[in-house]
Parts: C-alpha cells; sequence; structure tokens
C-alpha cells in the first residue's frame, strides 16, 4: 500500500486525523506525515522484501500508542529520551540473567552518561508474581525514582508495569485487575524488549499471578501503555535458542488468535496480519541462522505489532489451554502453546467465517493464491504453522512433556474457565479443550 510520499510501508496505526513524526535515519528522517482521513497504513517494511528493515522513530500524537524506537543499535537513543521524559532518577526492572549479558551494565551507562540516577531491580522471575511487584515496588520507593524502565522479556516489562500500577496508584496489585481499574496517571515507562513474542512493550496489560493463588491477573489500563519502545535487535542476540524458539512462537500465535478473536475489529487486523507475515518470513530464519540481524530486526516488529492487535483483540483458546500446562507442569508458555496451537486453528476453522479469515491471512502471507477454495487455504495455513513449529525444535508432545492423561480432563475444566477462552471466536467447552489436549499427546 502507498504510504506517506509514495513510499510502500507496511501498517502500524489505522485511523483518521493522524499527524506522525518520522525522525529516524534513512528515508524517513525529518518527515512530518499528516492524515486527513482515515487510513490503514504500516510502518517501515518494505513489502516486496520483508527483510529490508528501515531504522524509524514513530511519535504518536494521539493516545494509547507508545513512542517506537526501532533498529540496530537504537538503545543509545535512550540517553535523549530520558532527557527528553525530564527523568532523574529511575528504576531499572530487570533479571540476573541479563545483568550477566551486560545488558544491565550498558543500560545503566547510558542512563548515568545522561545524568540519571539509576536504581536497578534484578530479582525478576519468569511468570511473575505479586511477591516479586511488591519487592519491586520497594525498591522504587527507597530509590525515590520518577521513571521506570522495563529492561527484559515479558516478565520483566509486567513486573514494571505492575509496580508502576501501586507505585502511581497506591493498594494491592489485586485492585488493578481486569480494566481501567487506576484512576491516577501513573511515571513514565520506558520498555526495552530483549525477546521477541510477548509484544508487552506495545500493551498496556500487565500480567501478574497471585502468589497465593497463582491465578494470573490480567491487570490492564491505557495509562500502563508503556511511554517508549525501544526496540533494538542487537538486544535479542542474547537469547537462548530455546528462548528464541519459545518467544517467535507466542509471537506467531498472538498474530493468529488476534486476527480471529470475538473482538477483533478493523483496527486489529492490519497489526495481525503484519504480525503473521513477519513471522511466517522470518522466525525460521532466526532459529537456523540466530545471529541474523535482518531477520531478528523482523521478529521484534513482529512482537510489537502482535502486542498492538491483542492490545485491541485480546487472544483466545490456545492461550486459554496452555496457560494450565504451564502452571501445573512449568511448561514454558511458548512451548504450551505450540502443543496446543495446530488443534486450536483447526477446532475454530470449523466456523466458516474464521476459516475464511485463516484464509485471508494466508493470502495476505502470500502462503496461497486469492482463488484458492477457503479449506485449502487453511489447510496450508495449518500445514506452514506445523512446519514452522517442526522447525523449532520444540517437543510439542505434552505426553513426553510429563503431562499424564489422566489429568487431561482436569486440565480442560481450567482451561475453560481461563479469560481468553470467553474471547475465542467457536465457542469452547472443556470436552473440546479435552480434545485439543488429545490431539497434543
Ligand atoms: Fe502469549
Amino acid at each position: 500500500m502507498p504510504g506517506p510520499d509514495g513510499y510502500v510501508v507496511l501498517g502500524l496505526y489505522a485511523g483518521a486525523g493522524v499527524t506522525v513524526n518520522l525522525t529516524g535515519r534513512g528515508v524517513f528522517e525529518n518527515k512530518t506525515c499528516h492524515f486527513p482521513t482515515r487510513v490503514t497504513y504500516y510502518f517501515l517494511i518494505d513489502l516486496k522484501s520483508a527483510c529490508t528493515m528501515i531504522p524509524f522513530d514513530f511519535l504518536p500524537d494521539f493516545p494509547n500508542l507508545p513512542r517506537f524506537i526501532h533498529g540496530e543499535g537504537c538503545i543509545k537513543e535512550l540517553h535523549e529520551v530520558v532527557s527528553s521524559l525530564g527523568v532523574q532518577r529511575v528504576l531499572l526492572v530487570t533479571d540476573p540473567g541479563l545483568v550477566k549479558t551486560g545488558h544491565v551494565g550498558y543500560v545503566a551507562k547510558i542512563l548515568n552518561d545522561a545524568g540519571v540516577s539509576v536504581t536497578v531491580f534484578d530479582a525478576v522471575v519468569e511468570n511473575p508474581t505479586t511477591l516479586e511487584v511488591d519487592h519491586c515496588v520497594a525498591a522504587a520507593r527507597i530509590g525515590k525514582i520518577n521513571a521506570i524502565i522495563g529492561l527484559g522479556g515479558g516478565s520483566a516489562l509486567d513486573t514494571a508495569k505492575g509496580c508502576n500500577f501501586i507505585l502511581s496508584n497506591g493498594g494491592i496489585m489485586k485492585d488493578y485487575w481486569g480494566m481501567g481499574k487506576a484512576s491516577k496517571p501513573m511515571l513514565p515507562f520506558i520498555a526495552i524488549p530483549t525477546t521477541a513474542g510477548t509484544g508487552s512493550e506495545s500493551q498496556s496489560f500487565a500480567l501478574i499471578a497471585d502468589a497465593e493463588s497463582h491465578v494470573k491477573m490480567a491487570c490492564g489500563d491505557s495509562k500502563a501503555m508503556p511511554t517508549v519502545a525501544i526496540l533494538d535487535p542487537l538486544l535479542t542476540l542474547t537469547q537462548t535458542a530455546h528462548v528464541t524458539a519459545c518467544t517467535g512462537v507466542d509471537a506467531l500465535a498472538h498474530a493468529l488468535e488476534s486476527a480471529v478473536t470475538l473482538k477483533r475489529n478493523p483496527d486489529s487486523w492490519p497489526y495481525s496480519v503484519a504480525s503473521f507475515r513477519l513471522c511466517i518470513n522470518n522466525l525460521g530464519v532466526v532459529i537456523a541462522d540466530p545471529e541474523n540481524i535482518q531477520a531478528r530486526y523482523a521478529m521484534q516488529l513482529a512482537a510489537a505489532y502482535a502486542g498492538l492487535a491483542i492490545e485491541r483483540s485480546m487472544l483466545g483458546a490456545a492461550h486459554a489451554a496452555a496457560n494450565p500446562l504451564t502452571t501445573h507442569y512449568g511448561i514454558v508458555h511458548g512451548q504450551a502453546i505450540a502443543a496446543v496451537l495446530p488443534a486450536v486453528i483447526r477446532y475454530n476453522s470449523r466456523l466458516a467465517p474464521i476459516a475464511q479469515l485463516y484464509a485471508q491471512l494466508a493470502i495476505e502471507a502470500k502462503l496461497v493464491r486469492e482463488d484458492m477454495p477457503t479449506d485449502s487455504a487453511v489447510d496450508v495455513l495449518v500445514a506452514t504453522v506445523c512446519g514452522l513449529l517442526q522447525c523449532t525444535g520444540l517437543d510439542t508432545g505434552l505426553g513426553r512433556l510429563g503431562v499424564p492423561q489422566t489429568w487431561l480432563a482436569s486440565l480442560a475444566d481450567e482451561a475453560g474457565r481461563q479469560w481468553t477462552a470467553g474471547f475465542n471466536p467457536r465457542p469452547i467447552t472443556a470436552a473440546d479443550f479435552e480434545s485439543i489436549y488429545q490431539q497434543a499427546l
């Protein structure tokens, strides 16, 4: 689709009366574009060569979207970001693994060079609970901070967001379970993802588990949306092969699920499509060639797009089925998703309008021609997804992952009560979830 000044670019925002400042390097240097009428445009990926990435700095002048800075080495822009936000004392939320990679020291140096004092909270754990959030809040209070940075995967970003809720609005995490429960403004929040999967950097939701009940609480508020998201693909090179695979599959599932949920809409669809297309073209590449910066770049953007899609469309049955597997058997989120995703797509595609959406995704990703019958297009999509899952090397057999057949009924019951099950486009019962688990054994 022709974009500003005739560039062929791939989308980021759908709306009217939009002014966008493009201050990045390359062809978008210091341009301001105004769109008086409703447009859906995609940012900065050439349709014909999905791997040609152009660094950008996207400054929206409309609410509920972060400033996105994307490009190789763009972490250096953090110096300018904290200056422009007037940050003096910042809480840097991260995990011990990232301290070892050197990323934490590097980011802290950029902040110190910008005259910002840094309090580091490096005790983030996978699937964070209210306990970690409470510890994080305590560290923030000691540091008297006026901004928060989340550096890491989804867990670090979610912990940072959870901390921001309590620090800015008081109370406990449970008070913000649901949507729009924060009444006061929040502190500036800078998201710096080092994985390419959760899309937390472009969502206003923090997923925090209750430390006692282990129930995962989705706490969302537009005020919790990151102020700035810095997407530097160089930071994702330190992911292990397993993390690359798990997070990449997560992004792929986010694209597929957000495309079809009951809450899907014209604003969410372009993000789902853009993310799906990028995942299809690049997930296999980052697995086979982990040092491929262009592919890392693309997967990072795919994850961010999928996050924007989820923000507008939510998720579905694959996430509902995956969560109990993580809770009870410790199966990593992306691996649990990989186990159930093909069966969920097949289940949903028995509903004709949803089959058409899957077929449309296959067309948009150029997996099939436009005149291919819907059923055949869905078959190609499922086969492509299965092929990608296979090339990740993840073991997706639930039996081999330690899930006994005798537990499937009880897991299915729990899956049916998950929040995201309610957004699945085809009504789904516990018996349906049990059948999905059976197929994944
Ligand atoms: Fe996910």
